[in-house]
């Protein structure tokens, strides 16, 4: 069984997608712990409902960064975690962590990266004019939103879009990606190969 720690800082969508496919499909995983910074995530009662272990390290309650980063890792490193899922977790995880995670740290991002790393990806897609955007799957490194690309949606960007409209139609899609990207980690179906990540059986790695 793969053990896998969810980090979220609110609604946990992805989150509850991770854990509602692990479960369906009978993944050889188990989601440990869902792990958030903000103590009110609404996502947290989700997890508990279904018995998972939570526990909140809040970022105020910490004098520096550096604090806080140790009581995260201290947290993560508990549940003894193969894999660490951020799932709309809103903190940057310290440098020292994310090595020592290197391959088995998971993100998802809602844009078509590299474009548009950091925040409100929708509102700077509709002011590009993009036709097409969507949401990536990425292994975490120390550059914020970059690193290997495991799996990516597109979706359209249709006329008279918001941001909010926008935002709801990638969210269908990374409920998509996002679990898929998982299972295949569990069954050790991706590769890292020189900065890229290749899944071993030749499946599409795309949701267009
Ligand atoms: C998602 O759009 C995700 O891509 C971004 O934050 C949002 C989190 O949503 N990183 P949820 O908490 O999973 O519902």
């Amino acid at each position: 069984m793969k053990r896998i720690v969810i980090l979220i800082s609110g609604r946990g969508s992805n989150m509850q997608a991770i854990v509602e496919r692990c479960a369906a499909e009978g993944w050889a995983a188990q989601v440990v712990a869902v792990l958030s910074n903000r103590p009110d995530a609404a996502g947290l009662a989700f997890a508990a409902a279904r018995g998972i272990a939570t526990a909140v390290v809040d970022h105020r309650a910490h004098a520096s960064r550096a604090a806080f980063d140790d009581a995260l890792a201290t947290a993560i490193d508990a549940f003894a975690p193969d894999l660490v899922v951020l799932a709309g977790f809103m903190r940057i995880l310290g440098t020292p962590y994310v090595r020592r995670y290197a391959g088995r740290l998971l993100n998802i991002h809602p844009s078509l990266l590299p474009m548009f790393p950091g925040l409100h990806t929708h509102r700077r897609a509709l002011e590009a004019g993009c036709k097409v955007t969507g949401a990536t799957v990425h292994f975490v490194t120390p550059e914020l939103d970059h690193g290997p690309i495991v799996m990516q949606s597109a979706v359209p960007v249709r006329p008279g879009d918001d941001e909010a409209a926008l935002a709801a139609r990638v969210l269908a899609t990374e409920h998509v990606i996002y679990p898929q990207s998982v299972r295949w980690f569990v069954e050790g179906r991706l590769v890292l190969d020189g900065g890229r990540v290749r899944q071993t059986d030749g499946a599409s790695q795309s949701l267009i």
